[in-house]
């Protein structure tokens, strides 16, 4: 069962300054909360106002003695990022955050950026939108995406994490959504008529993320990737991948034990694909 925040302690801490913010270093204020139901990922929170990027935030807090599973979460971005140098509008309303994890081998920062894709899902699942993912780790409802994940691999200090930014449509305006975005995106508010505050979707999220963290610690990433596959929507389809000025377009096949895209093209080669953007078109 997950609780909501109401029952967690919140203290403001000292406000914090980022030295690398865009225009010069800045101060901002945020509050501290713990779940001590949680094993590891969303034990600690801190939770800003607004941030340039969350991702960002949490790599320029690396430095400091982190707990493993912090979340940063913010209510805004003012320079969110998205997947390949793209930008990812961040408007109120959505769902802004990131976890710190530390990954069982360098290798696996695209791994858990996929598994963490399934929290989400099973999180849109619960509110009641049907949501699937779309390789690598789009969350998509009837062909329009609902959210985007960003998995980053940072070393620091001879340690290697993942932090993995995840972005949600719950309640943000679909107006406020660049022009060409805003066409092929949808919302949790859209979808369902019943209102969700992001509060309460971050709850269910974070324990159902805690969850799939602890089995990828004490798991083999071939048998994590059996749950992807069944909330996975590429797979089975036809596709069109586009990585820089590559194009392949094949029938997806399966995942690798990496978590790459195993594409069959039309004279039947195989190909594993490790990024790109994939369209499907069946
Ligand atoms: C994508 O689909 O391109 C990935 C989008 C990831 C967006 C999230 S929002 C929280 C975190 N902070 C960022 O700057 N990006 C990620």
């Amino acid at each position: 069962m997950s609780k909501t925040s109401g029952d967690r302690a919140v203290r403001a801490l000292p406000p914090r300054t980022f030295k690398y913010a865009s225009r010069g270093p800045i101060r901002v204020a945020r509050t501290e909360s713990h779940a001590l139901h949680r094993h590891l990922v969303g034990r600690t929170v801190w939770h800003y106002e607004a941030l340039e990027s969350t991702n960002d935030a949490a790599k320029e807090a690396l430095g400091d003695e982190l707990p493993e599973g912090l979340v940063i979460v913010a209510d805004r971005q003012v320079a969110g990022r998205g997947r390949h140098g793209r930008s990812w509008a961040s408007p109120p309303g959505g769902l802004y955050f990131s976890m710190v994890l530390r990954p069982k081998d360098a290798a696996h920062a695209a791994l858990l950026g996929l598994l963490m894709g399934q929290p989400v899902v099973k999180a849109l699942r619960h509110f009641g939108v049907l949501a699937q993912l779309k390789w690598p780790n789009d969350v998509v409802y009837q062909g329009r995406k609902i959210a985007g994940i960003l998995s980053e691999g940072v070393h620091r200090h001879d340690v290697f994490y993942a932090i993995v930014g995840i972005g949600v449509n719950t309640n943000l305006d679909l107006e406020r959504l660049p022009e060409d975005v805003r066409g092929r995106a949808t919302s949790l508010r859209r979808e369902v008529s019943l209102y969700v505050a992001n509060e309460e979707f971050l709850d269910y999220t974070l324990d159902q993320a805690d969850l799939v963290y602890s089995r990828y610690l004490n798991t083999p990433p071939e048998i994590l990737l059996r749950d992807y596959r069944g909330l996975c929507a590429t797979i089975g389809r036809r596709v069109r991948v586009t990585a820089g000025r590559e194009r392949l377009e094949g029938r997806a096949y399966d995942l690798a034990p990496s978590g790459a895209l195993i594409v069959v093209d039309d004279v039947g080669a195989k190909h594993e694909v490790l990024d790109g953007t994939v369209e499907h078109l069946s």
